[in-house]
């Protein structure tokens, strides 16, 4: 969850270096560190955030001007609390190798205790120090070892994940990265290269991009670069041209990434569904998966295993896959899925969602389906991540990228790449050809509906601004907008900070009803649709314990302002989309409670955007 990049060419290393750490800072920002090579090694590296290490490196009187080799690092603690001496990077006792690494590494304790029995001093707590210290080790030991051999040894001794890039004073014209489960880059230059943790830094620079996979290492000299698996196997590999412009990486005049993204929502439903959803031909074309799709219609099951707001996306095509292409589906957190002994085999099918691509238990479900022999299919926003890679085939959702932490347009992205796949499996199951048009049609009305909702955000702000001091919030949904009382409260909790619960609205009585006061703000999704009148009686139930009701309504719907305090209308929609629409009003009333309690909801504490351990 750490960000890394590292650049070789004719420029100023120094300030590239800090441009690409801030565009990755959404990845960790506790510590951070650069260290550059001009004839001598300089490390600059401290515990806050890239601005700080900005001045840190700017005070130092011009030690890394003229360097035009470096690597950079701003962290997300794992092992050793965010510190100096616990910043990126880690260098060797003599000073000349400097390392950085995102991921961890598993076996640190044992190579720190058999390196220190040769004399070695640990400047850290953290795993990471044992890689920079074990190749220096190697490189001294091992006759005739260079700089490459003495990496490639180390990481074939070393267990865990990892995304590093090395830099030695002992042979300054090369930097070495390489990569076992967390994400690397590298970006063509004329006569430069760059390398990052993903794309956003490399875009101002370059278009053409290598992905490294896993178990693969590169040495990048200025006139060029090779690859070849830690086994030493030359691998040759694809450029992929980067297909965003920097400008969707900006804020695009909003105050936050979160509101531009959920302000992004109308014109990511047109982009997740163009070319998709064939209305004239009535039918969805889902290229990605088109050569399994039999395979996926015989399925026995579906798993889908996925973490956080991805999971949520999951629930809702639990409930669109029964719905449409009748066929059993579980939903399990890609956690537990992984520590459990789950039955899947041949026949089945998992499902992996995944925003980043590279979320490791999500990755690690994935890989154990794979193992048992069942298929595959991912659900990823990040091109050419770990988890798009290594899935049987899959459905990319075209939502640009997602810089704010709390997830929203991928999410509904999601939703909407999991309805495109259920209409998809549903022909000759649940839908006549009229059927389906009239829900491609659906589909096809979203994003005019989901830009009428944000004309709400004034009311939602003022609504917000009521209840910003409240300590505890209660979401209540039936049927597909249960899953959006859940991902309501995730909004809620992860930005704000307010202990938050989603509930499917009947299991109130069950207990939470219990927690229900005049100090109890209760949001109730409640569009008209087949449960609509038990939601009612729901409404009813938090009203008379004196509850504030929040309710998500259907336009038009006048009797629910008798009974709720606030009504926030969406446009009506069949069932199964209004998910789309009705957590958007909750994402915003997030938002505005967040920022109104000042919280810095782009980079909300203890997250990060990209879990890559587990
Ligand atoms: C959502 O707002 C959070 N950032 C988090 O729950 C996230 O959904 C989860 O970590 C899964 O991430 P992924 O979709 O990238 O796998």
């Amino acid at each position: 969850m750490c960000g890394i990049v590292g650049y070789i060419g004719l420029r100023e290393a120094a300030p590239l270096l800090l441009q690409g750490l801030k565009r990755l800072e959404y990845r960790g920002y506790d510590s951070a560190g650069i260290a550059v090579l001009n004839g001598e090694m300089r490390v600059v590296k401290q515990k806050g955030n890239v601005a700080a290490l900005g001045e840190a490196v700017a005070a130092c009187n011009g030690s890394v001007s003229g360097a035009t080799l470096g690597i950079g690092h701003t962290r997300w603690a794992t092992h050793g609390d965010p510190s100096d001496r616990n910043a990126h990077p880690h260098v060797s006792g003599e000073g000349d190798i400097a390392l950085i690494h995102n991921g961890i590494i598993e076996n640190h304790a044992a190579l720190r205790t058999e390196l220190t029995k040769h004399g070695y001093r640990f400047a850290s707590d953290t795993d990471s120090e044992v890689l920079v210290h074990l190749i220096d080790h190697l490189w001294k030991q091992i006759p005739f070892l260079d700089f490459e051999g003495a990496v490639r040894q180390a990481l074939t001794i070393v267990d865990g994940a990892y995304g590093i890039c090395v830099i030695s004073s002992r042979e300054p014209e090369k930097m070495i990265v390489a990569r076992k489960g967390s994400p690397l880059v590298i970006g063509i230059g004329d006569g430069e290269y760059f390398v990052a943790s993903d794309a956003a830094p490399l875009i101002e620079y370059t278009r053409r991009v290598v992905y490294l996979s896993d178990g693969e290492m590169a040495v990048l000299l200025r006139d060029g670069f090779s690859v070849k698996t830690i086994d030493n196997i030359t691998q040759e590999k694809a450029v992929t041209e980067l297909d965003f412009e920097l400008g969707e990486i900006e804020k695009g005049g909003f105050e936050h990434f979160m509101l531009k993204e959920i302000y992004e929502q109308p014109m990511v439903m047109h982009d997740v569904m163009r070319g998709r959803v064939r209305l004239e031909e009535g039918l969805i074309q889902l290229g990605g998966i088109a050569d399994r799709l039999e395979q996926l219609r015989e399925a026995k099951r579906i798993v889908i295993c996925a973490c956080g707001t991805s999971w949520h996306a999951g629930l809702i095509g639990e409930y669109l896959i029964e719905e449409f292409a009748r066929i059993p589906v579980e939903v399990d957190y890609a956690s537990e899925f992984r520590y459990r002994s789950p039955i899947i085999g041949p026949g089945d099918v998992m499902i992996v969602i995944s925003q980043s691509g590279e979320t490791a238990d999500t990755l690690a479900a994935l890989r154990l389906a794979k193992e048992r022999g069942a298929l595959v299919v991912g659900i990823c926003n990040v091109v050419g991540s770990t988890i798009a890679r290594e899935t049987d085939c899959g459905i990319y959702t075209h939502a640009g990228p997602e810089i704010g932490v709390a997830s929203t347009k991928a999410f509904t992205a999601q939703v909407i790449v999991l309805a495109m796949l259920a209409l998809a499996l549903s022909k000759d199951k649940s839908m006549s050809e009229a059927e389906l048009t009239v829900a491609l049609q659906c589909l096809n009305d979203l994003p005019d509906k989901a830009d009428r909702i944000l004309e709400s955000n004034e009311a939602i702000r003022d609504i917000a601004a009521l209840y910003k001091d409240a300590s505890n919030f209660l979401y209540l949904g039936r049927g597909y907008n249960f899953p959006v009382a859940l991902e309501g409260a995730l909004k809620l909790k992860e930005i704000s900070y307010i202990h938050a619960e989603g509930y499917p609205a009947a299991e109130m009585k069950h207990g939470p009803i219990a927690l229900i006061d005049e100090e109890m703000p209760v949001v109730v999704i409640a569009p008209k649709d087949n449960t609509y009148r038990k939601v009612l009686s729901n409404i009813e139930e938090v009203r008379s314990r004196k509850g504030r009701v929040i309710a998500i309504a259907t336009e038009g719907d006048e009797e629910i302002a008798q009974l709720a305090d606030h009504v926030l209308h969406v446009p009506h929609a069949a069932p199964f989309m209004m998910p789309l629409l009705t957590v958007i009003p909750l994402q915003l009333l997030a938002y505005h409670i967040a920022t109104q309690r000042g919280c810095d909801v782009d980079r909300p504490r203890n997250l990060a955007k990209s879990v890559t351990v587990e």
